[in-house]
């Protein structure tokens, strides 16, 4: 028996944002977060087979063979063994995925990654489960991957339950609701980030000092973010957005070890986009950042072109992606299977 599905994923670029877990095993967030799920611009395409012809189970990411003993690949991959063991399924399985956009630049796959498999996977086992169900899968592989299982304006939920069930994501507004938004993102480094996100936010919790006060705070930027983009308010959710950036890299700043993402490349971008707003009076871009030096741009089509060329402008920035509002992961047909392309059935 041969059960298969391809599917696409994309990032999201988190405006508020999440780190630190109330529970490290489930992967309950400490704060709910919003995101905006991005386009096809960057994306990954996942396809999965179950089939009896298999003799163990294969990972492969952009046609490297991941070793399944490794740990990190090992909670990517038991989100596979939940979705089996639910449909009861025996067959080994195969999972193979490819971005179209280099693993090298520094740009976080994992979201895109995890929820393409985990939307090819639920589909080639035919569980019928909603995107609510399939976050809660999701978010153990990576938290923020279950963002990226719904288009547009995302918010994930923290949740009050113990088990984490009610731990899941809930569509804010779809990508129509505001077309004009795009992120420029800026790649100020193109290495591997050297404290993965689990450990460092785990370490942040343990050790910042200042760190008491972000759940509380974040839970209320969460509420003002919907509040700003359901009304299409762009100052306020430009505000909240570089806000809550600078407040979760000085709480990382502020953790023992210190953790510092933002390279020289990262201060001189934040410099730049607070002399932008400030020379038009108003805010028309936000920068944001995650786990790395990378900026990421929000703001709307009309200043794309100023602000790629701000961009260019700046010494350490070595190349620069726009990506628009996506709809969330896509289903392909069979002939787009990209499982015989590294695997010999
Ligand atoms: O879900 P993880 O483990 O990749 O954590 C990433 C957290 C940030 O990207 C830094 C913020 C976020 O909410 O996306």
């Amino acid at each position: 028996m041969d059960l298969s599905a391809t599917a696409i994923a994309t990032p999201n670029i988190a405006l508020i944002k999440y780190w630190g877990k109330e529970d490290e095993k489930l992967i309950i967030p400490k704060n709910s977060s919003i995101s905006i799920t991005l386009d096809e611009s960057l994306s990954t395409k996942t396809s999965v087979l179950f089939s009896s012809s298999l003799k163990e189970d294969i990972f492969y990411i952009n046609g490297e063979k991941q070793d399944l003993s490794n740990n990190e690949v090992k909670e990517r991959f038991n989100i596979i063994n939940m979705l089996r063991q639910e449909a009861n399924v025996n067959e080994h399985v195969a999972v193979v995925s490819e971005n179209n956009f280099p693993t090298a630049a520094g740009l976080a796959s994992s979201a895109s990654g995890i929820s393409a498999m985990v939307f090819a996977a639920s589909k080639a086992l035919s569980l019928n489960k909603s995107l609510f169900e399939l976050g809660i899968i999701a978010r153990q592989g990576s938290g923020s991957s279950c963002r990226s299982l719904a288009g547009g304006f995302v918010k994930w939920e923290k949740g009050s339950r113990k088990d984490g069930l009610d731990s899941s994501i809930r569509q804010i507004a779809p990508s129509s609701h505001w077309p004009e938004i795009i992120d420029i993102i800026a790649i100020a480094s193109k290495s591997k980030k050297k404290i993965p996100s689990r450990s460092g936010m785990k370490q942040t919790v343990e050790t910042s000092i200042l760190y008491k006060a972000r759940p509380e705070y974040a839970e209320e930027a969460c509420i003002s973010m919907e509040k700003a983009i359901l009304s299409k308010d762009f100052e306020s959710l430009a505000l909240l957005t570089m806000r809550d950036s600078n407040n979760m890299h000085a709480l990382m700043l502020d953790t023992w070890p210190p953790i510092i993402y933002l390279n020289q490349t990262s201060l001189e971008i934040i410099g730049e986009i607070q002399n932008l707003n400030q020379s038009m009076g108003k805010l028309v871009a936000a920068y944001t950042f995650d786990a790395g030096p990378n900026a990421h741009i929000i703001t709307t089509k009309e200043h794309e072109k100023e602000i790629r060329n701000i961009l260019e402008g700046i010494d350490g920035v070595e190349s620069i992606i726009s990506a628009g509002i996506g709809n969330g992961p896509r289903l392909l047909g069979e002939k787009d299977s990209i499982i015989e392309k590294y695997i010999k059935l």
